[in-house]
């Protein structure tokens, strides 16, 4: 299959609103990374997502939706949903719920709870509002791979896979959505953290939010039915990952990732994620560096640790991190 990139203007939009109503699969680019979407109703369309990444059909996708009146079509609201959905929406946080009947089992992976979200990226709700329906997107990526954040990321992995890919240039946020379980709330429960932090959450709720353990024991155990975004070992560059307080040395086989630009003159095998550590610029260039880096066939890639007490986007990215570095 030929993979066509559109260039965001008004015709192309509507060329690729008119492809979504017909069933065929287009990438689309969000706040947090490109998705893979498809009408999220359309139960044939849904499974050649799953397909086209590789993924299993036993982890669920995000349904995307323009706003709370469309979410509460799709899912059970409750009040503690209803509010957190008027106050961070349009943006990176998906809500699970109880399901309605009309969503099909092939975007829940047969569970009764939907996980739903209203991007905030301008082009993804252009795309939503010419479609004119819900839309079912997982990141673009190859099941287990580093996510997104560009079209020639979307490319590098599903080009080939898939007919269409809008261009919508660098990602913003840079990591995938908070996803909150608020299927009971009086016990709210993060399932991912995202660039909506946990105590914004909590702020907003008045309630302590539960921190599902992740990547060891119990969680492990439960990946399959809780979420497989939990799953330890996701989001993976192919070469070895090490996280590394520091080091003093770069052996010339390993690549290394700084948090911020070393000073001075820098190797070939170095790369950083910022140019002063500030925690959303991190954020954004993470997967471009994972991916830059895992092209150089280095022998192993060293990544620099962020501590966790630095409050705001640091537990998503160490999050990720840990995630990107677990063993196969
Ligand atoms: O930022 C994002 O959330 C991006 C953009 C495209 O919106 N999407 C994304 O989708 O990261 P994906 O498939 O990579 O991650 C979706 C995660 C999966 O790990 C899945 O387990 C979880 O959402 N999920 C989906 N439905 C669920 C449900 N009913 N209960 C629990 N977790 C669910
Ligand atoms: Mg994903």
């Amino acid at each position: 299959m030929k993979t066509r990139v559109y260039s965001p203007t008004p015709t192309n939009l509507r060329r690729l609103a008119a492809a979504l109503q017909r069933g065929e699969l287009v990438a689309i680019p969000t706040e947090t990374v490109y998705g893979l979407a498809a009408p999220a109703l359309d139960a044939k369309a849904c499974q050649a997502i799953f397909k086209a990444k590789g993924r299993p059909t036993r982890d669920p996708l995000i349904v995307h939706v323009l706003d709370l009146a469309h979410a509460e079509q799709l899912a059970e609201f409750n009040e503690a949903a209803r509010k957190l959905a008027r106050q961070f929406w349009p943006g990176p946080l998906t809500l699970v719920l109880p399901k309605k009947p009309c969503v099909p089992g092939i975007v829940t992976a047969d569970r009764a709870t939907v996980a739903i979200r209203a991007p905030a990226h301008p082009l993804a709700r252009q795309i939503l509002r010419l479609a004119g329906v819900p839309l079912a997107a997982p990141s673009a990526n190859l099941f287990g791979y580093v996510s997104p954040t560009s079209a020639a990321h979307v490319l590098d992995g599903l080009g080939g896979e898939i007919p269409h890919v809008l261009d919508g240039g660098p990602c913003d946020v840079g990591v995938e959505s908070t996803i909150l379980d608020l299927t009971n709330p009086s016990r709210p429960k993060i399932l991912r953290p995202g660039a909506i932090t946990v105590g914004s959450l909590e702020n907003a709720m008045g309630r302590k939010v539960v921190q599902v353990a992740r990547g060891k024991g119990r969680a492990k155990k439960s990946a399959g039915l809780l979420a497989p975004g939990m799953l330890p070992q996701h989001y993976s560059p192919r070469t070895t990952l090490l996280i590394k307080r520091s080091w003093t040395t770069l052996p010339k086989d390993i690549g290394g990732i700084f948090l911020r630009k070393p000073p001075g003159r820098v190797t070939g095998n170095s790369y950083w994620l910022s140019e002063r550590s500030a925690l959303a610029e991190i954020a954004r260039n993470l997967y471009q560096v994972l991916r830059q880096a895992d092209q150089k066939k280095h022998r192993q890639i060293w990544i620099e640790a962020l501590p966790d007490d630095v409050g705001g986007l640091a537990a998503a990215i160490n999050d990720r991190l840990r995630r990107a570095a677990a063993k196969r």
